[in-house]
């Protein structure tokens, strides 16, 4: 696997490979865990070459998250990818993402601006921003996302399809622990107890969703899952809706494509999840 970080490097590297087939990119702020492999593995399958990217995006977190506590690990990272048979990585500096004067901005509306995009101002903006420069920057055949973050997924087929990236766009399930919990890197801020209860998360998804298929009424589903929430101890629940899968607009009833989606506090961790219905 190589390894660049300056552009001018990339360029080049990115040329390399192209002449060795088809290309698939993988954008992560790393802290890697089996959920970011599993899209390095299917990236494979689907394609010859697989580039991944690391940068912690700035601006796509507010103003008292966790950007400075982000976890950063680029050197288990690396080891990952290699391991996984990643081709090449790209580690941008902030300053090579966004040099001096910098002043656009990529705004998906709609989709961006409920939920996520509610509780987190702004953090749509610097998504959408962002992965349009790395598409850009390598232009892949394929670009590979996941379902965990399905409005983020959601946002990303909106502005590829409105800005003609010539890119298909690939989200896959996923990955969760046993007990259900989706892998993510804020999991580790977790206490030990607040890890014993956060899989009721995913648990009062799971039964919204069933009750919802079974023919309950849309709005009593939710409250019990909410309900279901509290008793497990979650202090804050930003959203739990039942949304139209591509628009993520919400619904009363049960139509069309249908995505269970969730936010809600444990303690001083927030978390998200969702749910195909
Ligand atoms: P990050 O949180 O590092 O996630 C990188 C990719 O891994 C995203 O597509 C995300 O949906 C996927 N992912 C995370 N946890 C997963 C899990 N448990 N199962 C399957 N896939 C999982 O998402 C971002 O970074 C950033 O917003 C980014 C797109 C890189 C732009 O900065």
């Amino acid at each position: 696997m190589q390894t660049v970080r300056r552009s001018e490097e990339l360029a080049q590297a990115v040329a390399e490979l192209k002449r060795g087939g088809t290309l698939a990119l993988v954008p992560t702020m790393g802290a890697l865990h089996a959920g970011h492999m599993a899209l390095i593995t299917e990236a494979k399958r689907r394609a010859d070459k697989v580039a991944a990217t690391i940068f912690v995006n700035p601006t796509q977190f507010g103003p008292g998250e966790d950007l400075s506590r982000y976890p950063r690990r680029e050197e288990q990272d690396a080891r990952m990818l290699e391991e996984a048979g990643c081709d090449l990585l790209w580690l941008p500096s902030a300053d090579a993402i966004y040099p001096e004067g910098f002043a656009t901005t990529v705004h998906v509306a709609r989709v961006s601006e409920r939920w996520e995009g509610e509780a987190r101002p702004g953090h749509f903006d610097g998504v959408a921003t962002v992965v349009t420069k790395l598409l850009l920057a390598v232009r892949p055949d394929i670009a590979v996302f996941g379902e965990k973050d399905f409005q983020q997924l959601a946002v990303i087929r909106r502005l590829v399809a409105d800005l003609n990236v010539a890119v298909e766009i690939l989200g896959l399930p996923t990955v969760r622990e046993e007990d259900g919990l989706a892998l993510s890197s804020r999991n580790a801020y977790l206490s030990p107890d607040e890890r014993g209860r956060a899989a009721a998360l995913q648990r009062a998804l799971s039964k919204a969703g069933d009750a919802i298929r079974a023919g309950a009424p849309v709005a009593s589903a939710l409250q019990e899952a909410k309900q279901a929430l509290v008793d497990a101890g979650f202090l804050k629940i930003d959203y739990l809706a039942l949304v139209d899968a591509a628009t993520l607009e919400p619904l009363d009833g049960a139509r069309g494509e249908m995505r269970l989606i969730a936010a809600a506090k444990i303690g001083s961790t927030r978390l998200i999840d969702n749910i195909a219905v």
